[in-house]
């Protein structure tokens, strides 16, 4: 559960922007994404793939759980978080992560893996266009003060 907090926070933290980063701390973050846990982790269907080096140091993970789309009402698999320790990026571990995501939704009989990924990470965007997920929404904010 530590690494998974861990690797939580190190993915939502990186993927906010320059602004939302300043206007909040790590300490804020952290407590917000106990609620989400809280939220979410008690869901049916939520699974946990870490990946491991030989030795056994973990190096990523994978949070996969079921999402229901708001505009078709389906129930689709979900990767709600796909994190790699930095210094094994790089290396086809993140693919390798997403490809067991995919086969795993495919046995429960998914008929869509869906994801929501910041504008700004490119690393991720060019990971998921290269293993043929499409934008299919786009979510826009206007600061009000
Ligand atoms: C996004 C993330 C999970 C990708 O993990 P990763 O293990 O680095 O992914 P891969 O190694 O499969 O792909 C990354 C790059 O390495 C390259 N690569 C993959 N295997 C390789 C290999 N054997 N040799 C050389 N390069 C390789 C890929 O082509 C890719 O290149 P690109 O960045 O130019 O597209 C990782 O960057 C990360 O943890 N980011 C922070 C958390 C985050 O933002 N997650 C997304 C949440 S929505």
């Amino acid at each position: 559960m530590a690494f998974f907090r861990e690797m939580e926070f190190e993915t939502t933290w990186a993927n906010l922007s320059p602004q939302e980063q300043e206007a909040t701390s790590p300490a804020a973050v952290r407590e917000a994404l106990a609620v989400t846990h809280d939220l979410l982790l008690g869901r049916a269907g939520n699974a946990i793939f870490v990946a491991e080096t030989e030795a056994g140091e973990r190096i990523g993970l994978l949070w996969f759980g079921e999402n229901r789309n708001l505009i078709t009402g389906e129930n689709e698999a979900w990767v709600y978080n796909v994190s790699v320790v930095p210094a094994h990026r790089g290396r086809g571990v993140g693919a390798r992560l997403m490809e067991h995501a995919d086969a795993h939704a495919r046995r429960l009989g998914y008929r869509n893996l869906g994801l929501m990924v910041a504008t700004h990470n490119g690393p991720a965007r060019r990971l998921y266009a290269r293993l043929g997920f499409e934008e299919a929404n786009v979510i826009m904010r206007r600061r009000l003060g």
